[in-house]
Parts: C-alpha cells; structure tokens; sequence
C-alpha cells in the first residue's frame, strides 16, 4: 500500500469508524452469533495473490461486524468498562504508524520520554508522592507478574543470580485474598511460590481482605519455618469493588517485611477523585501498584501503569544488556526495557497523553462522578423494590445485585439469576456480567462506559424488572 492508497483507505476508515461510534445506540450489545459462525465465513487458508482492499473492508461489514460485542454501547454494564475515547483511538493510530520499537532509549528517545512524562501526570492525578516511579505494562496481569517477581527477588537477596527458588531453604510465601482477580494467583503460580504457597486471606462483610487474619497466617507461617514473602492488596476488587484496608495491611508488611503490591487495576482511575482517595489510605507504605488506565479512565487498551517506590531494584530484577542495545547514553537514561518483562515496547504514551491533553482532568473527574452517582441511583431503586437485593456495598460503579422471588432458594434461584441476564444479553438490549457471590449466582451492573447517560441506566433498570418479574 502506497502513502497514497493509505490515505484513501484511511480516510474511508476514519470515516467507518466515526458512523460507528455516532451510530453505536444501534447495535445489539451482545454479539448475536453462534459459536464458529464467523469463522465458517473465513477461507482456511491465506489468499496467494493480493486481493483488493474494498473487498477486505466489505468483509469487515459483512463478516467481522456482526461478531463484535460493543464494548463502547452505552447499553455496556459488563466486566468493567474499557473506555476507548476516539483521542485515544488517533493517538493508537499515530503510534502504529510510526511503527518505532523502544527497546533502548536511543531506539526511540521520544518513546521513553513522553512515557517519563505522562505516567508522572498520572501520579499527580491520583494524588501519589514523588516518590513514586512510573510505567506503561500491557495488562495488570503483567504488573502484577512483575510485582511479585520483584518481591521473590527482594526476600531472597537476588537468588535468581543463584540457584533461584529451587536452592532456596525455606518456601516463600505470598499472601491473596479469595476476591482478588484471577491474575494474581496466575502471577504467583509464574512467580514460582507454588499453589501450596499461595494463602488466601479471609474477607469481611464487605468483601475487603481481613488485617487481622492477614497477621495471624504470617504468625501461622513463621512458626512452620516458612518464609512470608508478599501480600497483594486490591482497591476495587472485580466482583464487588471491595476496597482492601491497605493502610492495615501495610503495618502487617512493614513488620514482617513483606512486599506490598496494590491491585488497584479498577480503582485507580477513581483516585483522581480527592474523595474517593480513603479507598487507599496507607498507600504510600506500599512497594508497587497497578493501576489500569484502559479501564475507567478511558485509555485504549492496552495501557495499565505501574508504579514502584524502588526503580532500582526493579531494573536490577528485569535488566539484560546485551552489547546491541547499549549506547553512549545509557548512564543518562532510562531505558525502559529495563523496566518489565518485554524487551519491546509500544509507543503507548502517545493515546494516554492524546486523551488526557484533550479532555483535560476535571472533565475525566466528572465523568467518573457522574458514573458513581448512576450507580448510586440504581442500587436505591434496587434496594428499595419488592424482591430485589443490593449485594454487597457500592464503593464505586458497580452494583451487586439479585432478583429473589419468595420460595426460590439454592439451584433454582441461581437458574433463575442465571436466566434473566441471559436473557437480557441476548435479547441485545444491554450487556451483563453474572458471577458468583458467596456461593450463589448474582448480576453485576458495571456502570461506566464513555456514553452512558442516565437514561441508559434507567432503561436497564426497566429492562431487568421485565426479564427477571416477567413471564420466564
Ligand atoms: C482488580 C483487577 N485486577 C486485575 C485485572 C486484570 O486486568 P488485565 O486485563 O489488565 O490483566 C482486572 C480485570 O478486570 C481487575 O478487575
């Protein structure tokens, strides 16, 4: 493709992508499709000759559209929201088309700079000291990987330069909790501490990590001889929003010397709220967060940050050196590489940078309190009908909730919850997530996507009273 044919084509797909947006209250939220059927429409194998590209970009239409469940409907209420601001669509744009790798800083000086730059807003957004140091990971999957890789390295002096985990006299041990995400247990499988190894802490109430259990199986532990290593905390936790109390957990750390990595991969975008900042109290005792800007905040994914109090560690964890990627600058800069598990990287300052300079931070800010106050309105109208229950607290924008007919108990009750969101996905007129809430199946409503209104969330709320009090 010429630069010429490229700004045709370009132009056309700026344009597709803009009736997509300005036109997205049309679509079913759900992709309506059966397993398999937009692969039956694909030829098995590659064209040998080129074929032309109106024909692909029909087949966009044809094939690829009707497989796409639309993440950016403001009829979305599922996972949590992974906003996509059309800044920071162009900003994607701009970093695939330069088409530059930052794997020093000489192979790309702007690449590691701006990113220096922006993840430094970012802490100043949420409200972190200085002393924190930032960068761009793909996923909090990986932050957290490289957290507790960090961690086994600070408890161990550096025993990956030895004989690693398996010379190692005493297991180490990482602490979780049964609501932390999925991802945190898999880092600490990667990690190497073993499923044996891997604690889960008991919860309250409220679905929050328990201090007090947390100290007593660290007791537990060091009376077995083992080695209690790192804790993970979550701010906004991904069934409930629950809100670990990081400041207790922090002193439970800071006296047995654990490593404290935050999963605030939800929450973090609310800290550029000053009044949801409690949710985090003590957090500058930890050693690592992640924070999630392709979530809430409304950076294309991928874009999950991660901050550390100690660079230098991190680097000597993660550094390679191979004669290649050294320059006659490297004294005087960063090199990212150096700062996770990649050696390339994305050029994924630029749509963080593009959405924060164009909507600026107060506006970001009332975006987020309008979808806190949405979620708000719907678990009043929740709690306060016949039959209906507001789960577990509403920390942020995500209400837990359940429809519960008299005498529908157990089985039947979970077909019953299991049914009507179902029911709701896939008449398409918005998108829900269930999960499991001690035990029980539940319905959580993820409020938060770019374009929802209230109305939206009022039109749901009429939604789920058909398809849960309705006729099955
Ligand atoms: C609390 C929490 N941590 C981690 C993750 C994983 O995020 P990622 O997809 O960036 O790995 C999620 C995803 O929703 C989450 O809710």
């Amino acid at each position: 493709m010429t630069p010429e044919e490229f700004r045709r084509f370009g132009h056309q797909l700026v344009d597709w992508v803009a009736d997509y947006r300005a036109g997205l209250e049309a679509h079913p939220v759900q992709a309506p499709v059966a397993p398999g059927e937009i692969r039956a429409q694909l030829p098995a194998s590659p064209p040998d000759q080129p074929e032309d590209m109106q024909a692909v970009l029909a087949d966009l239409d044809r094939i690829v559209m009707p497989g796409i469940t639309h993440w950016q409907s403001p009829r979305f209420f599922g996972y949590f929201p992974a906003n996509a601001p059309l800044a920071g669509v162009l900003g994607d744009l701009v970093s695939t088309g330069l088409g530059v790798i930052g794997l020093s800083w000489q192979s790309g000086p702007a690449v590691t700079e701006l990113e220096e730059v922006v993840t430094d807003w970012v802490r100043q957004m949420v409200g972190l000291s200085p002393a924190w140091s930032g960068v761009i990971q793909d996923t909090a999957s990986t932050s957290t990987l490289v957290a507790l890789l960090c961690a086994r390295e600070r408890s161990t002096g550096y025993a990956m330069a030895r004989g690693g985990l398996q010379a190692e006299a005493a297991p180490l041990v990482v602490y979780v909790c049964a609501q932390s995400h999925s991802s945190v247990d898999k880092a600490a499988l990667l990690a190497g501490f073993g499923r044996d190894q891997v604690r889960l802490v008991p919860f309250d109430d409220a679905y929050a990590m328990r201090a007090d259990a947390l100290a007593a199986m660290v007791e537990e532990d060091l009376a077995r001889g083992w080695r209690p290593c790192a804790v993970v905390a979550t701010t906004g936790t991904t069934a409930t929003t629950a809100v670990d109390p990081v400041g207790a957990i922090a002193a439970v750390a800071r006296r047995h010397g654990l490593w404290l990595h935050v999963d605030a991969a939800m929450a973090g975008s609310a800290m550029i709220l000053p009044e949801c900042r409690w949710m985090w109290d003590g957090i500058e005792a930890a050693d690592s967060l992640v924070l999630n800007a392709h979530k809430w905040l409304g950076v294309p994914f991928d874009c999950s940050l991660y901050f550390v109090r100690d660079p230098q560690h991190l680097m000597r964890v993660m550094s390679t050196n191979p004669s290649f990627l050294q320059s006659s600058v490297d004294g005087q800069v960063k090199n990212l590489r150096d700062w996770g598990i990649p050696l390339g990287r994305r050029f994924r300052a630029l749509k963080l940078w593009f959405v924060i300079r164009e909507q600026g931070v107060e506006a970001l800010r009332a975006r987020l309190r309008r979808d806190m106050a949405n979620a708000r309105w719907l678990a009043e109208q929740v709690a306060a009908a016949p039959g209906w229950r507001v789960l577990a607290p509403v920390a942020l924008q995500t209400v837990c909730l359940r429809h519960e007919p008299p005498g529908l108990e157990g089985a039947a009750l979970d077909a019953h919850t299991t049914g009507w969101a179902e029911r709701i996905n896939r008449s398409g007129a918005a998108y829900l997530t269930p999960a499991v809430l001690d035990g029980r199946w539940m319905v959580r409503v993820s409020v938060g996507a770019e374009t929802t209104e209230h109305a939206h969330v009022a039109a749901l709320w009429d939604a789920m009273r058909r398809a849960a009090e309705g006729p099955g």
